[in-house]
């Protein structure tokens, strides 16, 4: 498949170890940056990658800075994403099971490089279980970014 894949000062490093493993999986990657240490900000990074994704100009997203959680909640503003940072197994095969993620946030001081790729070829090989209970629930979502409104 086509992964758009972007990272910040404190991600690049191991976006680049990242990228050559999912080529050798076959996949097409779109690197947008960045690749140095100096200071960056993470939305300038999530937001080009999400577009791609919601666009359809690529498959799924992976995003990366110290700990996933700023790209994380940059790429969820994006109407059409469903990003989830993951950290272990277990949660890479359930959010593409049940949540259909297509973007995958990641942080680069929470795991090591071995687990990261783990946690990619997991969540890069595993399809959505599709059917009435979580087809639902992901509808309801995609309402609330929909409707864009905060209840009281
Ligand atoms: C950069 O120091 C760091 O704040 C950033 O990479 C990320 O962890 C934010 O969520």
């Amino acid at each position: 498949m086509k992964i758009a894949i972007g990272a910040d000062h404190a991600g690049y490093r191991l976006k680049d170890e990242i990228v050559p493993f999912l080529q050798s999986l076959g996949h097409e990657i779109e690197d947008l940056g960045c690749d140095c240490d100096q200071s960056v900000d993470y939305p300038d990074y999530a937001v080009p990658v999400a577009e791609r994704v919601a666009q359809g100009k690529a498959d799924r997203g992976i995003l990366i800075c110290g700990t996933g959680i700023g790209m994380s909640i940059a790429a969820n503003k994006v109407p059409g994403i469903r990003c989830a940072l993951v950290h272990d197994m277990f949660s890479a095969k359930a959010t593409r099971e049940h949540n259909d993620t297509n973007v995958l946030a990641l942080g680069e001081r929470v795991v090591g490089p071995g687990l990261a790729q783990e946690i990619v070829r997991i969540w890069t090989e595993t399809p959505f279980s599709g059917g009435e209970r979580h087809v639902g629930r992901l509808n309801k979502v995609m309402q609330l970014e929909a409707a864009n409104v905060i209840h009281p």
